[in-house]
């Protein structure tokens, strides 16, 4: 080989004779986002000309391809390509390494660059680790210098499949958008993109065949009036998939059966079981109307579409939703009762599970796998179907019991259309996608894990800063063996891989809720502090409603109530919503407490205290403050210590009917001076109308002149939503925050 350390020496003594400024060479080889499994560095640095020849065996000249067209625009070196793989200066192979299929080595040393893969798939990651090795680069003479450090890295994945998925129904992302995604993708070493296609809000697939599907299907009516939609034509879709394959990231293509599926009922009414026309979903949600399964044209019709979609995506797997079918239809449709006699089912669960097993038999004759939500398991698995498990890990838990292959995406850690509130990075970093508790024998049932990307409230502008950082997380549970993972280690290297990001146009987004508030309640008011959770950020406040902003420097305190909204940045980068904190002063604060309930451990607002703590949950229904319980009553007694004169009472809920959260029927509050008799001082109703869309906060307050020790609060649940609801019958929340007592 052509460049001996000598060589390399000498070109830095020349080139540093003129000019004594330059910088000495700082490598950091080991800021890699995934941490590839064994890493050693040693002394040194292999220069890489300006005219670099490559060495490419002849089955991987698309890999080399991306190579030579990143070193072109990154650095301007331009590769010649050699026969020779002894001499070239970068060298890229294959060979049984003894690692997995991804698996590859990468050497630097005085010879120069070798990258091996097990397979071709293998060596793409080889290049992207390659060009996440930051080289110490300067321009000398004109010409750029690119010098790397030597290393060797050995590297394989833990799981084979390591995903994402983009939902482009709810809000429509464009080709050239998913494309981008599929190159950030293949950079954190992810290798597969669950495109979820087909939804209530929109069908963004072209089926030559169906075409009202994009038609009609592919179009919402917005409550302004508005037209919202797109698909992706056939042509798109080979584009996309192609490109995919260029960067070895499989599309697994997600059409939602026999639920989710109002816009191609839209397009052809006939499908449901009412056979009624209805328009493409503009709210976000779970519907009723969803695919006959008594109706035999409805899976003429799912075969069609999936002929043509196995014809598009060459893929192993077919994913075919399965989630949050409600079963109200098929209770009242005789063509589906009919169905559950002829083919001696019990009841609609079984009838869903007959359906999938429809499918399923369909993609097994042609070759593919049906992979679908946990939802899949009610009512009976069908043979050879891959489970995806959403509602927590145990469908997981149970498919692989089972023998099912199993893809784990719990809300818990891989829900990244939630607020960081609920999950941040550090959370899914402490992700595993096998669960301690199933058996060593089952754990190679459990391919991998996927981040989930649903965007009824994310527009594709917004898509990076919730995707980003958390995806380096995911990236590297799915990647890395967890004996050589280190949450503190792993922050410090997200730190360094921001600026790579910045070098990609990645607009992300902060690691964790930027700040943290400490509630202080004294004898006559309540104060508040912040302690930033991340360093380098500028803070501003002002009470909600104001117009400016005012710098935050020290804590504030209120004897009252105070509506306070923040706003923080880190270079130059906003955090994307303002962070509110209301808090506030009363009589109750403090005081011992009884809870006649059981609050949800999803919604605790913070634990027992949470309704009287002195913070008020805020128009963000998971921002930790709200208490909530399924199906009963908000119970609570405080003991105010002493007979204390009262003048008003007061509790707030939230109202959500869309998400089954719906206000008390009434609230009674009652006073006693003994906690055992009981005096009622009223009850407070309402005049919100249930079927209202918005989400809103509404005040229970009750003005008394009673004087007592005890007080008490019962807010009456809604009961089961109602009959027009999208999910009729099953218990309503309620969420309560928080008993204000003056
Ligand atoms: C899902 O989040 N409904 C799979
Ligand atoms: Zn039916």
């Amino acid at each position: 080989m052509k460049h001996s350390l000598w060589a390399v020496a000498l070109i830095v003594l020349i080139s540093s004779g003129c000019n004594e400024d330059r910088p000495v060479p700082v490598f950091s080889p080991s800021q890699l986002i995934p941490q590839p499994q064994f890493i050693s560095e040693s002394e040194g640095s292999f220069l890489l000309p300006s005219g670099c020849s490559l060495y490419t065996a002849s089955h991987l000249l698309a890999e080399a391809d991306f190579l030579k067209g990143w070193l072109a625009d990154g650095f301007g070196i331009n590769t010649t390509s050699s026969s020779d793989s002894a001499a070239a200066d970068i060298c890229l192979s294959t060979a049984d390494l003894g690692l997995g299929d991804e698996g590859y080595q990468l050497t630097i040393d005085v010879n120069g660059i070798a990258i091996v893969g097990q397979t071709a798939h293998g060596l793409f990651h080889g290049i992207q680790t390659l060009r996440q090795i930051e080289p110490q680069t300067f321009i000398t003479k004109g010409k750029t210098v690119v010098h790397y450090p030597m290393l060797t890295i050995k590297d394989e994945p833990r799981f084979p499949h390591r995903g994402m998925l983009l939902d482009c129904c709810r809000h429509f992302m464009d080709k050239e958008f998913v494309k981008r995604y599929i190159d950030l993708l293949a950079y954190h070493k992810m290798n597969t993109l669950h495109w979820h296609l087909t939804e209530d809000q929109g069908w963004r697939i072209e089926i030559k065949k169906y075409p009202k599907l994009t038609e009609v299907g592919a179009w919402r009516t917005e409550e302004d009036g508005s037209r919202y939609g797109g698909f992706y034509s056939q042509d798109d879709i080979r584009e996309v998939v192609a490109h995919a394959n260029s960067r070895h990231v499989t599309i697994i293509p997600e059409i939602e059966l026999p639920g989710h599926s109002c816009a191609a009922i839209a397009a052809y009414p006939q499908l449901s079981c009412e056979g009624k026309s209805i328009p493409v979903e503009a709210e976000w949600g779970v519907f009723k109307d969803i695919y006959c399964a008594g109706n035999d044209s409805v899976f003429i019709f799912l075969k069609d579409v999936l002929t043509e979609v196995m014809t598009l995506f060459p893929s192993e797997y077919i994913h075919i939703g399965g989630d949050e079918a409600p079963k109200f239809r098929w209770e009242h449709c005789d063509k589906c009762q009919k169905r559950i006699t002829a083919m001696g089912l019990h009841d609609e669960h079984e009838l869903q599970s007959w359906f999938i097993g429809e499918i399923g038999t369909f993609l097994e004759e042609n070759g593919r796998k049906m992979i679908g939500w946990d939802e899949i398991l009610e009512g009976g698995l069908p043979a050879g179907a891959a489970v995806q498990s959403w509602r927590g890990v145990e469908g997981g838990i149970a498919a692989a019991r089972a023998g099912h292959e199993v893809v784990m995406s719990p809300t818990s850690h891989c829900y990244f259309d939630y607020g960081l509130e609920s999950t941040d990075m550090f959370e899914v970093y402490e992700f595993d996608p096998i669960p301690s508790e199933l058996a060593e024998d089952k754990h190679h049932f459990i391919r991998g894990g996927e981040c989930n990307m649903w965007t009824e409230h994310a527009p594709q502008n917004t898509i990076d800063s919730k995707v980003f950082p958390r995806i380096l997380a995911m990236a590297e549970v799915l990647w890395t063996y967890p004996a050589i993972r280190d949450k503190e280690e792993f922050h410090s290297r997200v730190k360094t891989h921001f600026a790579r990001l910045d070098a990609l146009g990645v607009d992300y987004g902060f690691e964790c809720v930027p700040l943290a508030f400490t509630t202080t309640i004294g004898d006559s008011a309540t104060t508040i502090s912040i302690a930033p959770n991340i360093d380098d950020l500028s803070i501003r406040f002002r009470s909600v409603g104001d117009k400016s902003w005012e710098e935050f420097t020290q804590a504030i305190s209120t004897s009252s109530t105070a509506n306070l909204e923040f706003q923080v940045e880190r270079g130059g980068k906003l955090y994307p919503t303002s962070i509110q904190s209301h808090i506030c002063y009363h009589q109750a604060l403090n005081k011992p407490f009884e809870l006649n309930f059981e609050y949800s451990p999803w919604y605790s607002g913070g634990g027992d205290s949470a309704l009287v703590d002195g913070i008020l949950g805020t128009l963000d229904f998971r921002d930790g403050h709200w208490q909530a319980l399924q199906g009963g009553n908000v119970d609570l007694i405080v003991d105010l210590g002493v007979e204390t004169q009262l003048s008003n009472l007061s509790s707030r809920y939230y109202f959500y009917g869309n998400a089954w959260i719906f206000l008390p029927s009434k609230v009674e509050y009652f006073s006693s001076h003994d906690g055992e008799h009981w005096t009622s001082l009223g009850s407070v109703s309402h005049a919100i109308d249930p079927k209202n869309k918005d989400q809103l906060i509404q005040e229970f307050p009750l003005e008394t002149t009673a004087s007592a020790r005890y007080v008490r609060l019962v807010g009456h649940n809604f009961g089961q939503n109602p009959e027009w609801h999208d999910a009729p019958g099953l218990a309503s929340w309620i969420f309560c925050d928080e008993f204000v007592v003056r």
